[in-house]
């Protein structure tokens, strides 16, 4: 048992609990909840999700801690508070921000995401690594997604916030994220315990597409099978949603998601003119390095054969080169 931890995860449920009264219940909350409004939450949705509203006065919360005797030091340690300039007393690290929980898998509350209502930068200010919040390790919404995770064997992993809430009205409530940070190998390992299967929902934009590229191979170290989610258009998780509504969400993103093998030649393959000879020979043998590694022997024949018809060659051919990559990266290994 340790007190400060206690202390902090006490200061925690206090801030959420404020949050959540001035978004709902003040005159300050109006716009907040305007903000909301118009990126299409219900209360019902802003309840299940306990988001909230820091006002824009710099001592709300500092003021509280100081009536309820809470050790001001330990609240700035813990993320919530900041020091002055001068050095001389805190003030409210969490202001004029959309406030989003984010807590451990057991339900408690850890830490914040705030989100900026117009153009201020950062976009999100976050809680620091603190004693109760590793980045590492943490995924947002795995307390309310964890039955429904362990119950399909399935996680859905997203990038932010507001793809997991989203996705959760459109019915999907085995979703997850990682808060803009890059996954993990102990991500991965915590995923792993709970699931089978991970479809990662990445953003459509080179960013996302690039991250979801380096989560499949963290993903299958663990042990998971991987299927990636494509969207068109750079649209996120949440702009798709929003344009397009939740059934074609769950028809033409989640469940047309593609195994990490097509996954994977789809990526390289804007790196390649096809129509050009030189290009296309390099395209397939990469492709075809690629194909190697994949463990099941079925899937590699269906890959393959795939690459083979596609560019006119014979099976014999390309699974005789397939063969001679996997002899070599044997020998390597
Ligand atoms: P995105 O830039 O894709 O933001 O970052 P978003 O989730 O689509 O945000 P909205 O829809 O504009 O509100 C994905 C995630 O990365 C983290 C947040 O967790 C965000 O949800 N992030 C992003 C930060 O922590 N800080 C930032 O400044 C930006
Ligand atoms: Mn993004
Ligand atoms: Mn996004
Ligand atoms: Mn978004
Ligand atoms: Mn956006």
């Amino acid at each position: 048992h340790n007190p400060e931890k206690a202390k902090l995860f006490e200061a925690y449920e206090l801030a959420g609990k404020l949050y959540q009264y001035i978004l709902k219940n003040t005159e300050q909350g109006k716009e907040a909840m305007q903000y909301l409004r118009a990126r299409g939450l219900s209360d019902k949705l802003i309840d299940t999700f306990g988001i909230g509203y820091a006002p824009p006065q710099w001592e709300t919360l500092t003021q509280l801690y100081e009536r309820r005797q809470f050790p001001l030091p330990l609240m700035e340690q813990g993320g919530l508070l900041s020091v002055r300039q001068d050095g001389q007393g805190f003030f409210d690290k969490f202001r004029e921000r959309i406030i989003f929980p984010i807590h451990d898998w057991k339900g408690r509350l850890i830490a914040f995401g705030g989100r900026a209502m117009g153009d201020k930068q950062p976009k999100y200010l976050n809680s620091p690594e603190t004693m109760l919040f590793y980045k590492s390790r943490s995924l947002y919404n795995m307390h309310l997604a964890r039955p429904q995770i362990r119950k399909l064997r399935q996680l859905v992993l997203f990038e932010g916030y507001m793809d997991v809430i989203k996705a959760w009205a459109a019915g999907i409530t085995n979703g997850v994220a990682t808060m803009g940070t890059a996954l993990t190998a102990e991500h991965a390992e915590g995923i792993r315990k709970q699931a089978d299967e991970v479809i990662v929902v990445y953003d459509g934009d080179s960013a996302g597409q690039t991250a979801a590229y380096k989560s499949i191979p963290i993903l299958e170290q663990a042990g998971c099978v991987v299927k990636i989610a494509i969207i068109p258009n750079s649209q996120d998780p949440d702009d798709y949603i929003t344009n397009n509504g939740s059934e074609r969400f769950v028809r033409e993103v989640i469940e047309t998601a593609v195994p990490s093998i097509k996954y994977k030649l789809l990526y390289i393959r804007k790196n390649y003119k096809l129509q050009e000879d030189g290009d296309k020979l390099r395209y397939i043998q990469n492709a075809l390095k690629l194909i190697a590694d994949v463990p099941s022997p079925v899937e590699r024949e269906h890959y393959a054969k795939e690459l083979a018809q596609e560019f006119h060659y014979s099976y014999e051919v390309t699974l005789q080169n397939l063969n001679e990559i996997r002899l070599q990266s044997e020998k390597n290994n």
